[in-house]
């Protein structure tokens, strides 16, 4: 990113009112090295926001060796409040994904500590208009300059902040997305529920060949039976077919999402019966064609919940519902950012105030 104005104030392209998402970074990171022949981690710290040099044989750079995540910071009714979004559950997800990965974990209330930190540190870049937060992303790659194919030896750890709008130019608004027989995100085995940047290579081609098509994302299909449902790469997914709310199982293959997990149990408290288990891409589209098929609604951390209108397959479009964001997914959307914000009380305990 280069140089950056040491307040928002001063950018040219700051305004709170369009934000959109990842281009605009806040004045500090936080980082973090670790050596396996310098005894592990060191001592973490933090620094203006900068660009990173690397040797150009970086593994990470070579072979992927690299995990992320994403949660968001959200600023409350009271000035001094900054909350959080089950930021436990995002590190122990981070460190899953870095067994998965061959990287070393990072000590979940260290990780906690110094994320707060730096958070504070530039709570002033936290929006407050509707619909915006401050978007955390941790990430670990590896870099030993090396370019023989073992796991690095050193990590180096930082996270980087975010002020962002909606994800999606769509915001709230329903999205289109086609089904893809023709690629595959993941299969049993893989990294498909690690949060690695190797999914998100793999999620590309088709998606630009979405876009071309005028959809927004990929629904993507089991990589064996080209069958079951998955997820949409950026989101998980959810259908509400008679009544009743579905969405694929986690059997290795999908995003173990922070947001669908609070979806689930939101969903239920709120009077609807909600199964995790295969859905296969017909039964949506038989939904579709007998008129059973009300939602369908992503979900994630950068989306939030977004609604789909309409989806593709095999060719052939297929209207959700009436076309427009049906009555669910607009009742968690509302809830749930209400309860992100701290307009609503949280009685699960998700929130979690690093402000004072
Ligand atoms: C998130 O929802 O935080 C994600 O990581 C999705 C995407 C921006 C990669």
């Amino acid at each position: 990113m280069g140089t950056l104005p040491r307040n928002r104030a001063a950018s040219p392209q700051y305004d709170e009112n369009k934000l959109g998402f990842g281009t605009i970074f806040t004045e500090h990171m936080l980082q973090m090295r670790y050596s396996a022949d310098e005894g592990g981690w060191q001592v973490p710290e933090i620094v203006s926001f900068q660009d990173l040099v690397l040797h150009p044989a970086t593994m990470m750079l070579h072979y992927g060796q690299q995990v992320f995540e994403g949660l968001k910071a959200f600023a409350g009714p009271d000035e001094e409040d900054i909350l959080l979004f089950r930021p436990d559950m995002n590190i122990a997800r981070f460190n899953k994904s870095c067994a998965r990965l061959c990287i070393p974990i990072v000590d979940s209330d260290l990780f906690m500590d110094q994320m707060s930190k730096l958070i504070r540190l530039d709570r002033d870049w936290i929006p407050r208009t509707h619909g915006t937060s401050l978007y955390v992303r941790p990430t670990i790659i590896a870099t030993d300059p090396f370019l023989g194919v073992r796991p690095s030896k050193q990590y180096l750890f930082y996270i980087i902040l975010c002020p962002v709008g909606a994800y999606y130019p769509e915001g709230f608004n329903p999205v289109k997305i086609v089904v893809t027989d023709k690629y595959i995100r993941a299969c049993r085995g893989g990294l498909g529920e690690a949060k690695t940047a190797a999914n998100y290579a793999a999620s590309l081609l088709a998606a630009e060949e979405a876009h071309e098509e005028g959809f927004t994302q990929v629904l993507w299909l089991n990589a064996v039976d080209k069958c079951s449902i998955e997820e949409v790469g950026t989101m998980n997914i959810f259908f509400r077919i008679d009544g009743e709310v579905v969405t694929p199982a986690l059997e290795g293959t999908i995003l173990p999402g922070v947001t669908r997990d609070s979806v689930i149990r939101f969903a239920r408290d709120l009077g609807n019966k909600v199964t995790e288990r295969q859905i296969s891409i017909e039964e949506v589209v038989r939904a579709a064609e007998t008129g059973s098929l009300q939602e369908i609604f992503g979900s994630g951390t950068a989306a939030v919940i977004s609604p789909v209108s309409h989806f593709r397959y095999k060719g052939r479009d297929y209207m959700v519902g009436d076309g427009q964001t049906g009555p669910v997914a607009r009742r968690l959307f509302d809830d749930l950012t209400a309860i992100q914000t701290g307009h609503k009380p949280d009685p699960y305990g998700w929130m979690v105030n690093v402000g004072k």
